[in-house]
């Protein structure tokens, strides 16, 4: 166990580069120490890319296997052109568009960062994040911020500073309480060294988003094709899972219905996924959890791993879900609810 530090910071605070709290974590993150802090997507588990051992600590923290590379987080153009050897049209047109913001680049490394950053690749995943305490810490502390999301590896991403202690308490030098995040899932990885790029993973920016500024954008098909390998290394693994088992119900409302009716014969508690406009429909379910409004997809993205973590501490057996459409960040939504159903699909 060490000493896990809570230090907690306004986002809406005036010249927070210069706060003392972001000073006292952006000093732990230049002595080679790891810290959690907020952006606009999810809480990440940052440490200094270039340090090796920084690096090492996060991947032990969280459990996570060695061939995952890490997104280093920026705060400037120049420490994007540091990291990287060429930034070409297209990479530069969506660095305009979106940055700072929910989008991640894959693009050629230059070698800067350490080889532990980067799991071996040739390439580095790059994003300039907008939340201010994200922005503030890169700066303070001067470096290129390696960070994944805070999360023990497998479960939901952290929304809020409570579901980083939950998983990190005491494995972590501190934690930056921001209050939760926005968007809710994580940001769009985006490989910049295909023509056209390529969606490596659905997030915060939405395909729409992309193609209005690039035009036609290619998906990898590892994401949806069984026998392709995900280019991003991580999109292979188990991910979200609550306790539970989890089933998604495409049919909706009445399918749950039936299904829940039917495990009153068992002993089983069962939760529902549902929304604001159908928490009313589940009587007969233990737990009833609503993730947002249909209305508002934006809704949905935002209160989703924070509704899986709750299943857990509702100690429900098992969960079924309403699903959504792919639309805009529908497409993020329904790639972790699949992946928290481990692809179990009920017709
Ligand atoms: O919103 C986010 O992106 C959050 C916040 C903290 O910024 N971060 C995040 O990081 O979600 P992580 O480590 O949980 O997910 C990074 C994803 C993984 O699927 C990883 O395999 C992929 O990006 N990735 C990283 N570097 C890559 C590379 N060079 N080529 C392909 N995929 C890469
Ligand atoms: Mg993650």
């Amino acid at each position: 166990m060490i000493e896990t530090q809570l230090w907690r910071v306004n986002p809406e605070t005036a010249d927070l580069e210069n706060d003392l709290q972001i000073k006292a974590a952006a000093k732990c993150l230049s002595q080679g120490k790891i810290v959690a802090f907020p952006t606009e997507t999810v809480y990440g588990l940052g440490g200094n890319a270039k340090f090796r051992d920084s690096v090492q600590k996060i991947y032990e923290a969280k459990g996570r296997p060695s061939d995952n590379p890490l997104i280093v987080h920026v705060a400037t153009a120049e420490q994007v052109r540091e990291i990287c050897t060429e930034i070409n049209p297209i990479a530069k047109k969506l660095m305009d568009a979106f940055w700072p913001g929910p989008l991640t680049l894959v693009l050629p490394s230059r070698g800067e960062v350490s080889d532990a950053v980067t799991a071996g690749l040739s390439t580095v995943a790059v994003r300039m994040p907008s939340h201010p305490v994200a922005r503030a810490l890169i700066l303070a502390s001067g470096l290129p911020i390696a960070a994944p999301s805070a999360n023990s590896s497998g479960h939901p991403s952290p929304t809020k500073a409570d579901h980083v202690l939950h998983d990190l308490y005491g494995k972590i030098a501190g934690i930056v309480d921001g209050g939760e995040t926005g968007v809710g899932v994580e940001s769009t990885v985006v490989d910049c060294t295909t023509t056209p790029v390529t969606i490596l993973r659905p997030g915060g920016v939405s395909r729409e988003q992309l193609e209005e500024v690039i035009g036609p954008v290619a998906d990898d098909p590892g994401l949806t094709r069984p026998d392709q390998t995900p280019k991003a290394p991580g999109m292979k693994y188990k991910h979200y899972a609550p306790e539970a088992t989890m089933y998604l119900v495409p049919a909706g409302e009445s399918r749950i219905q039936e299904l829940v009716a039917h495990e009153k014969n068992s002993d089983r508690r069962v939760g529902v996924l549902t929304t604001e406009e159908n928490q009313k429909d589940f009587p007969q379910a233990d737990v009833v959890l609503t993730c947002g409004r249909r209305s508002d997809p934006e809704s949905v993205a935002h209160s989703l791993f924070a509704i899986l973590r709750a299943f857990d501490a509702e100690n429900v057996d098992v969960i079924y879900s309403e699903t959504f459409s792919e639309a805009g960040i529908g497409k993020a939504v329904m790639n972790r609810l699949s992946k928290a159903a481990a692809g179990r699909v009920i017709e």
